[in-house]
């Protein structure tokens, strides 16, 4: 079995840096703005001249298969990749995933984080942070040697164990020149996902958790998916280095709880 096909070079590390560090600002700099009232379509527009102006980069969503927006803005009961819109305004309560993926001199980075609108309910700040908890978990098992199935084994007895659900359809993603390559990452255990992780491999890891049961649905805009039993939804996204020690979270951001470099060697 060979992974080479997966493993980046120096160069093509640094640029992933670069690309990585981009899209951690965004969602850095988009916070600010997330107040009742706001549209999700003015979130999109902030973001845009952001990644275009300030950064000089590209919005690797827009146009991608046709999607038509700059970013994806899931809220409430949406899972993932839904469309910025003018009618759609953010409410007290809501609770809303940005996700953010750019395209800096030719190499992908993704991310993406919940946030919170003015007061939510205890039960949507539990599945928040429990999805938050979930990747973190996740990335503290990332280094040389382990299989990739054990990442989703970890997040799916996690949220299972606090009565949540890891949805099955979608999954995280080897990431580089391209914005999905494989190996595929999957967040429940599975006996599909057997690579091997070495230093050099850059991937995704996003897991969509949710209150209820793990099903969801395509809405008939054709890309809004949605949790089939209307539950709240959550996610969390970053974009990982496999090092010779551990991992380096190349889209870490400053509300991150975790290390940016995690090193499993203890040096005597
Ligand atoms: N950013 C998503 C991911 O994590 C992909 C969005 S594709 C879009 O892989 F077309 F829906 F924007
Ligand atoms: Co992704
Ligand atoms: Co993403």
């Amino acid at each position: 079995m060979s992974n080479f096909k997966y493993i980046k070079n120096k160069y093509e590390i640094s640029k992933m840096r670069i690309a990585g560090k981009i899209a951690a600002q965004v969602l850095e700099m988009i916070e600010y703005y997330i107040r009742p009232g706001i549209s999700t379509n003015q979130l999109n527009n902030l973001c845009h001249d952001y990644i275009v102006n300030k950064h000089r980069a590209t919005c690797a969503t827009l146009n991608y298969y046709g999607f038509p927006k700059s970013i994806c803005v899931s809220i409430n009961e949406v899972v993932c990749h839904g469309i910025p819109n003018d009618k759609e305004k953010l409410k007290n309560g809501d609770i809303l995933n940005i996700d953010v993926a750019i395209i800096k001199d030719g190499f992908y980075s993704d991310t993406s984080k919940m946030f919170i609108v003015g007061k939510a309910s205890n039960i949507s700040k539990k599945l928040c942070n429990i999805a938050k908890q979930s990747l973190y978990l996740a990335i503290k098992m990332v280094k040389p040697g382990i299989n990739l199935n054990k990442l989703g084994k970890v997040i799916q007895k996690f949220v299972e164990s606090n009565n949540f659900s890891v949805v099955r359809d979608y999954c995280g993603h080897g990431i580089g020149k391209n914005f999905h390559e494989p190996p595929q990452v999957l967040h429940y255990d599975n006996n599909d996902c057997n690579d091997i992780l070495q230093p050099g491999m850059i991937f995704t890891i996003e897991p969509m958790i949710n209150v209820g049961g793990h099903d969801v649905y395509v809405t008939h805009d054709g890309w809004t998916v949605k949790t089939k039993d209307n539950s709240l939804s959550a996610q969390y996204e970053h974009t990982l280095l496999v090092t010779n020690s551990g991992c380096e979270v190349l889209t870490l951001r400053s509300d991150d709880n975790i290390p940016k470099i995690i090193n499993h060697s203890i040096l005597i």
